[in-house]
């Protein structure tokens, strides 16, 4: 088949297609629907609130703490050996792809047909998964930026330049990932009914994002108050630092945020709006700056400002919702035998990945911390090579094989600050 590229931009749905070796157009309005209905516009829709209550607050087991010796933590270290050279491989456009032998040991399935990166980004992941899987007949990436994806796209181009991958067909397209369903529906109709072999989600920014002052994301640098991952979306934080009712403001930076201080730094931004309000990510770190003074210096400074943007970033792009509409969906496209991956970066993301999962495999109320639920190595679902899975919980529509979210190695943690929050977490369908 000709390996032609064929680019299409379907202005309706503001998604752009790039397609080998043959171009295929969504074409079903309705199929476009989300599991249920998302606004990032203020007044916010009532949020299923139990995916964001804190975790239990059960003491940890001894046997996860290979790490941090005052404070047991429930996850497991990786035990892989760190690979420098295949990082730095891998790492492009200054974004190095987390964990990333990780995710190539847990998606080294017998046979990888399909594979669907959620969150292309820089497609680090997505080009050691496309070069290790000379089998894979069909790949599919999916951003909401269309910046990461124009350089995604370009580098899966070159990647299958030299005409040796004529059997796979590659998709990227612009489009948020609770619409996967659609995306894959239009692709190929049998798509769903086949399920594929691989989905995979590495949540958060890029460091393409980060470093771009003027997206609107950076503590440090500054630029203006934005944050919109998809530059069509409608709410910037600007609006919601200058124009959301206070009450509003407090509740996202203390349910977003988990911001102890959180009354108090309402109050300043809120007063802020007298004098005009803030305009600019260096307003705000200063407003925060001067708002911490007391509270530990530089590093008590930006933790806060941490906080506050992280709020700011998840109200904007309406995230925790996103991800568990995106989350039931994802594991409805699976195959049997399919896996689901998600890297996480912070608590409220990986409560919401843990309890959809657990929901999804149908483990039943209350009994997921039960030892009889939860096997280690049962050499049916796990075999030797999967070193990476420890305890694992077995339901009734899948398994999971991260009882306790895998955290980086210490070797990759030392290289890249960025990774130091990510949590994996992986599901396979029956
Ligand atoms: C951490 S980066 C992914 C990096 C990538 N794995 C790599 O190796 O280069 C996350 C990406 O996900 C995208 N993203 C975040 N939320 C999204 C959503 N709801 N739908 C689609 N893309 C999303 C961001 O724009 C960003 O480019």
């Amino acid at each position: 088949m000709a390996a032609t590229r064929l680019f299409s931009h379907h202005s309706a749905f503001h998604e752009t297609f790039f397609i080998l070796p043959f171009l295929l157009r969504l074409h079903t309005a309705g199929a476009f629907k989300p599991r249920l209905t998302v606004s990032s516009s203020f007044p916010p829709s009532p949020r299923r609130g139990a995916n964001l209550r804190k975790a239990s607050n059960k003491p940890s087991p001894s046997r996860n703490l290979a790490f941090s010796p005052g404070r047991p933590k429930r996850r497991t270290r990786s035990g892989v050996d760190f690979d420098r050279d295949l990082y730095r491989r891998y790492t492009a456009y200054g974004h190095a792809p987390v964990m990333l032998t990780e995710v190539l040991e847990v998606f080294a399935l017998p046979r990888l047909r399909s594979f669907v990166d959620c969150t292309l980004g820089a497609a680090g992941h997505s080009s050691a998964i496309i070069e290790a899987h000379r089998e894979l007949e069909l790949f599919v990436g999916l951003d909401v930026d269309p910046l990461a994806l124009d350089k995604s796209r370009a580098r899966i181009e070159a990647l299958l330049s030299d005409g040796s991958r004529d059997e796979l067909r590659a998709y990227t397209h612009v489009r948020n990932f609770k619409y996967i369903k659609a995306v894959l529906d239009g692709i190929d109709e049998n798509l769903l009914s086949e399920g594929v072999d691989g989905i995979f989600l590495d949540l958060g920014l890029s460091s393409m994002q980060v470093d771009h002052a003027e997206r609107g994301f950076s503590i440090l640098g500054d630029g203006p108050l934005d944050m919109r991952m998809d530059p069509k979306g409608t709410l910037k934080a600007k609006d919601i630092i200058n124009s959301w009712p206070e009450t509003e403001v407090g509740r996202i930076l203390r349910d977003y945020g988990e911001e102890n201080n959180w009354r108090f730094l309402q109050e300043k931004i809120v007063n802020a709006r007298k004098g005009g309000g803030l305009h600019t990510t260096g307003e705000l770190s200063d407003l925060v700056r001067k708002a911490s003074a007391r509270s530990g210096g530089r590093q008590g400074w930006i933790k806060t400002a941490t906080r506050v943007f992280q709020a700011l970033r998840i109200a904007v792009n309406d995230e925790l919702q996103t991800l568990e509409n995106a989350i039931y969906a994802c594991f409805d496209c699976l195959s049997s035998g399919g896996r689901l991956a998600v890297i996480s970066f912070h608590s409220l993301e990986d409560r919401i990945v843990k309890k959809t999962f657990l929901e999804l495999i149908e483990v039943g109320e209350g009994q997921e911390d039960k030892d009889d639920f939860t096997l280690y190595k049962n050499d049916k679902f796990v075999t030797e090579e999967q070193s990476w899975s420890k305890q694992i919980v077995v339901g009734r529509n899948g398994v999971i094989f991260t009882k306790r979210p895998i955290t980086p190695c210490e070797d990759e943690e030392r290289t890249s600050r960025r990774c130091r929050s990510a949590k994996l977490r992986v599901i396979q369908k029956h």
